[in-house]
């Protein structure tokens, strides 16, 4: 499942690093920024590369949240859900996205184009409520406002 050019990537970064752990949590995005998620196969041929065992490799994978561990839409939206978003109006941006898109956390899209998921603090506590698009950072957020960011999005 991995493709010749990207084994070669992880293992120049793995080259690299001293500790072979240190470079898990980069092969994993490597793997993601070129299929889009981390497949199970992926998992096994990332602890062949490294020596390690595919737990080793998933215990990594999903103590991150922005690594994906099944398939996602075209853009992944992460909705903070921790404190400060919380108090400014969270509850109601999730509703709104949910009744949007017509799915709930974890859903993508029948179309494709988004999934949704939840995310802890995203270090933008001063521009609550906020969430990320792919690699887009939005605060400040109001119900009409995500609607006009997500139709930036194709
Ligand atoms: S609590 Fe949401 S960005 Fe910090």
């Amino acid at each position: 499942v991995l493709p010749e050019d990207t084994k070669q990537t992880i293992l120049q970064l793995l080259s690299r690093h001293e500790r072979k752990h240190a470079a898990v949590l980069g092969s994993l995005r490597i793997v993601q920024q070129r299929q889009g998620w981390v497949s199970d196969q992926a998992v096994i041929e990332l602890a062949n590369l490294f020596g390690l065992t595919p737990s080793e490799i998933d215990s990594i994978a999903t103590a991150y949240s922005k690594i994906f561990r099944r398939s996602v839409g075209r853009h992944v939206i992460l909705l903070c859900d921790s404190v400060s978003c919380f108090v400014t109006g969270y509850a109601g941006i999730r509703e709104h996205l949910e009744q949007l898109l017509g799915v709930g956390f974890g859903g993508t899209t029948s179309d494709g184009r988004f999934t949704l998921l939840p995310v802890a603090c995203l270090g933008a506590c001063d521009h609550a409520p906020a969430m990320m698009v792919d690699q887009d950072l939005h605060g400040d957020l109001t119900c009409q406002k995500a609607t006009a960011i997500l139709n930036n999005y194709e």
